[in-house]
């Protein structure tokens, strides 16, 4: 039963101790979520797990990529488990290192030494470590604004990856326009949305997109404010550039969290988000009104492959002596890897 399932899991957690830390992204599910020692959104959970230095297992409840930055940030001996190796994510998929090779050498040839690239977390241990030994950093949804104000003090013009929405929105926040803008598609190898001279586009956005955000429509917001003028819409960047306009607030998951605990009140807020994260807020916060901007239910299905039965397997595998699913990024990949980690978490 359910609670046999909590109490096996709190048990096999206090026989680990110290030697384990759980970290939890804010997409998780409830009843998984609550089990984590840190709680947080991509660019806090890399942080602390790069902190966690006393503890031989790190289990992340969160997708494969940020497990595979976990491990590039731990310390050797310390072991990354994902509970479920297929908490894959479909965006991180919409790159892949080959087509990032053939792109890049198109890109050299169109623009010579006046580009660096940039990948957004949500992206395979290859793609950053071709970022690092290209001069490039990664960045999050929380820091893309500092990190693209970096990169353009390095070069005219930045790749990048995999996602166009946090790209295009965080530069036109920045006050490129988007005719400064072209998309890459790997599939076609040709620039698309190509709305003014190559020579003067500053941001090359691969398409790529989240399955998840991208579900969220300017309909939706309309509606919405049809119902309830008081109503205010707030989004995550990975959004459309229509919704992130439409929207009264954007901003990363921590920025919504933050906006939603300093609300008085009363307040009333549409989120365009993860979906376990918006009820979860709603719960927490009884005293404003909180829904999800859609009315259709938008999980991240992947996000959503860790359950209790996954995390007690993983903590049981652990304390046979034969931990399963384990996440090892390759000494090279992970040199290079974290050369693109370290830039980016050392800007302030
Ligand atoms: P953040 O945790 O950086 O807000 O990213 C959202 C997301 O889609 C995680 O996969
Ligand atoms: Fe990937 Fe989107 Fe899920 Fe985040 S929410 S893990 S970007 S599919």
């Amino acid at each position: 039963g359910s609670e046999e399932l909590d109490a096996r899991i709190r048990s096999a957690k206090e026989r680990l101790g110290k030697d384990l830390v759980i970290l939890g992204h804010h997409y998780q599910r409830d009843d998984v979520i609550k089990f984590a020692d840190f709680r947080g959104d991509s660019l806090r959970l890399a942080r602390i797990g790069s902190e966690q230095k006393e503890a031989k297992y790190i289990i992340f409840c969160g997708v494969h990529f940020m497990a595979e930055t976990a491990d590039t940030l731990a310390q050797d001996e310390q072991l990354v488990i994902l509970p479920d190796l297929r908490a894959g994510c479909s965006m991180a998929d919409m790159a892949d290192i080959e087509e990032v090779e053939e792109a890049w050498e198109v890109l050299q040839e169109e623009f010579g030494d006046t580009i660096i690239p940039v990948t957004y977390v949500n992206s395979t241990a290859a793609i950053k470590a071709f970022v690092g030994r290209h001069g490039g950093t990664t960045c999050t949804s929380s820091n893309a604004h500092l990190v693209l104000e970096w990169a353009f003090k390095q070069k005219k013009r930045i790749l990048f990856l995999p996602d166009q929405h946090l790209g295009r929105n965080t530069a036109y926040k920045m006050g490129i326009p988007l005719e400064q803008m072209v998309i890459w598609n790997p599939q076609s190898g040709q620039f698309e949305e190509n709305k003014g001279s190559l020579q003067d586009t500053r941001m090359i956005l691969w398409k790529g997109h989240c399955s998840v955000h991208q579900k969220f429509t300017p309909e939706q917001i309309h509606r919405i404010r049809k119902q309830d003028p008081e109503m205010k819409v707030i989004v995550h960047p990975e959004c459309s550039f229509e919704v992130v306009q439409l929207a009264d607030q954007a901003g990363s998951t921590d920025y919504i969290i933050k906006t939603i605990e300093a609300a008085p009140p009363g307040s009333k807020w549409a989120i365009g988000t993860e979906v376990n994260l918006v009820h979860r807020l709603a719960e927490e916060h009884p005293e404003q009104k909180i829904v999800l901007l859609s009315t259709t239910m938008c999980p991240c299905l992947t996000m959503n492959r860790i359950d209790r039965p996954h995390l007690l397997w993983a903590l049981e595998s652990i304390l046979e002596g034969r931990p399963i699913h384990r996440i090892e990024v390759d000494e090279e990949t992970k040199k290079w890897s974290k050369v693109a980690l370290d830039r980016m978490l050392s800007l302030k």
